[in-house]
């Protein structure tokens, strides 16, 4: 049922642990593939292994701020590493990271021959501002990928920056290149908060965003790709539950990557969305994952496309059982009143935009024609 054939790799599910120091190992890797993980992608492998700085990770309910960086491991060190990490079976992705293109083809080359099922190169780290100037520009993202994929013969994933101008011009430069798929999003740089108190940033420097933050812009890269590129796409952003995993897939995800909810809940959080997936596709009699893919994106229309539906509010005459007023306080064209226990809408200003039917907690107020 969740079993998926993504870049000619045969995984058991389409849920892949993503990058990151959770999977700095071989242990560690290995523990993943373990928990359920359909693949396990390593924490990126750079030539110049660079000391950590700390702090380095913060968080708070909607997600993280991190400047981790990358893998501490040296290149050899990842022979052993690799071995390690598929003592079980398993899909291991290895993540390589430089800043010339026949810099990351030997990291590659070398990957592949360590035993790596394939390799996702990492162009778009947000504390690295060359690396994610790089990402931006469709024809150095082209030399990186057709360098990579003329030194491998195993499929080679791209992994995208969402903080670029023009999302599908670098996925096709992917194609052209002969790149396998893509992964979309990497973390977003970003400040997380400032403590007003010490004036001083969570953080001491700029970081990626990551967790719940980053999925709106997830899911709209993939999105933007799926309705451009012809090329697998793996979907990466503040999945936390199989809910969004399956959002993902109907925007044309062919698998997804989950890291910050790893790292925040631990790796049974892998099988936590396996499962609720799977309980969602027997409950709607979907025979494969597959059957989803893309499901939501007839239903994605461009801003010329829209029609201006004679659409308007209305409460219904339902009685409010919140007392929140939250209608009332956000309605721009002040159209929303009370008469006793009931919410009122004025069809007459009410223009239909929407928006009380997402803050009404109770959802008494639904768009009609
Ligand atoms: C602490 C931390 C370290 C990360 N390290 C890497 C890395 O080594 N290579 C990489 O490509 N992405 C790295 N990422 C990015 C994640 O793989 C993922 O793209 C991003 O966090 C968005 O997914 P999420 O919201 O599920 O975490 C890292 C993310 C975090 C939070």
């Amino acid at each position: 049922m969740l079993r998926t054939n993504f870049l000619g790799l045969d995984l058991k599910n389409p849920v892949i642990v993503a990058a990151g120091p959770w999977n700095r190992d071989g242990e560690s890797i290995r523990k993943a593939i373990v928990a359920g993980a359909g693949a396990v992608v390593t924490e990126s492998i750079v030539s110049d292994t660079m000391l950590d700085v700390r702090p380095r990770i913060a968080c708070d309910e909607r997600g993280a701020q991190n400047i981790r960086l990358y893998s501490d491991i040296q290149i050899e060190g990842w022979e052993r590493e690799l071995k390690i990490a598929k003592s079980e079976g398993g899909v291991v992705i290895a993540s390589v990271s430089a800043h010339t293109p026949s810099e990351v083809a030997y990291l590659a080359s070398k990957v592949e021959k360590f035993g790596a099922d394939a390799i996702e190169i990492s162009i778009s780290n947000p504390m690295m501002e060359s690396l994610e100037v790089a990402a931006s520009h469709a024809d150095v993202v082209f030399e990186v990928t057709r360098a990579v994929v003329s030194a491998v013969k195993i499929p080679v994933l791209v992994k995208l920056s969402q903080t670029t101008t023009n999302i599908s011009k670098v996925a096709k430069a992917v194609k052209a290149a002969g790149g396998s798929g893509v992964s979309a999003i990497n973390t977003v740089r970003g400040i997380l908060g400032v403590d007003i108190e010490l004036a001083e940033p969570t953080l001491s420097t700029y970081g990626g965003i990551s967790g719940s933050y980053i999925r709106p812009l997830g899911l709209a890269s993939v999105a933007t790709i799926a309705q451009t590129v012809d090329i697998p796409i793996c979907g990466i952003g503040g999945i936390n539950n199989y809910r969004h995993a399956l959002e993902y897939i109907m925007l044309g995800a062919s698998a997804v990557q989950v890291g910050t909810s790893v790292m925040l809940e631990g790796r049974d959080i892998v099988s936590k969305i396996v499962s609720g997936m799977e309980i969602w596709l027997k409950t709607h009699n979907v025979e494969s994952v597959e059957e989803l893919h893309g499901k939501a994106l007839h239903n994605l229309k461009s801003f010329d496309e829209m029609k201006i539906e004679p659409t308007i509010s209305t409460a219904n005459g339902a009685p409010c059982t919140e007392n929140c007023n939250k209608c009332m306080g956000s309605c721009m064209y002040g159209s929303i009143s009370r008469k006793g226990g009931s919410i009122m809408v004025n069809k007459e200003s009410c223009t239909g935009c929407g928006l009380c039917t997402f803050v009404c907690p109770a959802k008494k107020l639904k768009l009609e024609w």
